[in-house]
């Protein structure tokens, strides 16, 4: 049996990161590396994504950069067939390339609701349907959903929470689908409030207003969050399956 630390490790395997171009996803990669992945990187900005190839490259893993649109169907499709020509196997996905919208409910457009969803939803699924075909036993999903897929923070925002609830719901039904008979283990994360371009956006006082809320009083570091996509992605995780890990400061229980 491995030790307990051993039990983290990613050495041999192949993780994709959705939105490794910026914020959380950065983080992400550079995690995944530094636990032994070699590192699929995907997001539209492909000069933001040799940056992260140069993280990952730098922990000594190897590290391919696929531009995509995880909201097109066959460019996830195409993502994952990129991923096995260059590296023959997928052991992890972390879906994590989302946006974030504040519209009031009466004003929001057809249009900028389906934006939402068709990423941080169904581009989620996509993913998870072209890596559930290659991914083989002892594989993990980790999906990251939000504290807004579990409880409300003050903003309109009715699309981004209904994505990340609905992501939710996916990663229970595929970990019902695919642990036992595909050994694929799928979970979420929900992430409190961590600096990043996402939350650069929000407008002076809400975020002093929203730590009130926070037990731990501060927001997360990144890091704090990897050290979470690398326990759910590696054996570490081996008996969990579709559950949502809030990594919230607390958040959540206030
Ligand atoms: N930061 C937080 O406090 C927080 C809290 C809870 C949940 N989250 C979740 O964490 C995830 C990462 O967010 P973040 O805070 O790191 O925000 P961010 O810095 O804005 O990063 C978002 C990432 O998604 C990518 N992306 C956006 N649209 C895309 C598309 N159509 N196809 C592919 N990639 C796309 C972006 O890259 P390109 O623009 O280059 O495509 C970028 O890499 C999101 O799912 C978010 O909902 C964040």
């Amino acid at each position: 049996m491995p030790g307990l630390l051993e039990r983290f490790s990613l050495d041999g395997r192949v993780a994709i990161v959705t939105g490794a171009s910026s914020g959380l996803g950065v983080a992400f990669a550079q995690g995944l590396a530094e636990a032994g992945a070699d590192v699929v990187l995907a997001a539209r900005r492909a000069d933001r994504l040799e940056g992260t190839r140069k993280l990952v490259e730098d922990a000594g893993r190897r590290a391919l950069v696929v531009p995509t649109d995880v909201s097109r169907q066959p460019e996830c499709q195409a993502l994952v067939d990129a991923a096995m020509a260059a590296f023959g196997r997928v052991d992890v996905l972390v879906n994590n390339a989302g946006i974030g919208t504040a519209v009031p409910a009466t004003r929001e457009t057809v249009a900028q609701f389906a934006q939402v969803v068709e990423l941080n939803l169904n581009g989620c699924y996509w993913m998870a349907q072209a890596c559930g075909r290659v991914m083989g036993p002892g594989s993990s999903i980790v999906n990251i959903s939000s504290v807004l897929g579990l409880t409300t923070a003050g903003l309109p925002q009715a699309a981004y929470s209904a994505s990340k609830a609905g992501l939710i719901g996916l990663t229970r039904d595929l970990a019902q689908q695919w642990s036992g008979r595909r050994g694929i283990r799928v979970n979420a994360l929900a992430p409190g409030f961590f600096a990043s371009e996402m939350t650069d956006q929000y407008k002076p006082g809400y975020l002093d207003r929203q730590l009130q809320r926070v037990p731990i009083g501060r927001v997360g570091d990144p890091a704090e969050l990897a050290a979470a996509v690398v326990f759910l992605a590696s054996d570490a995780g081996g008996y969990v399956t579709g559950q949502t890990l809030a990594v919230d400061g607390g958040f959540t229980i206030t």
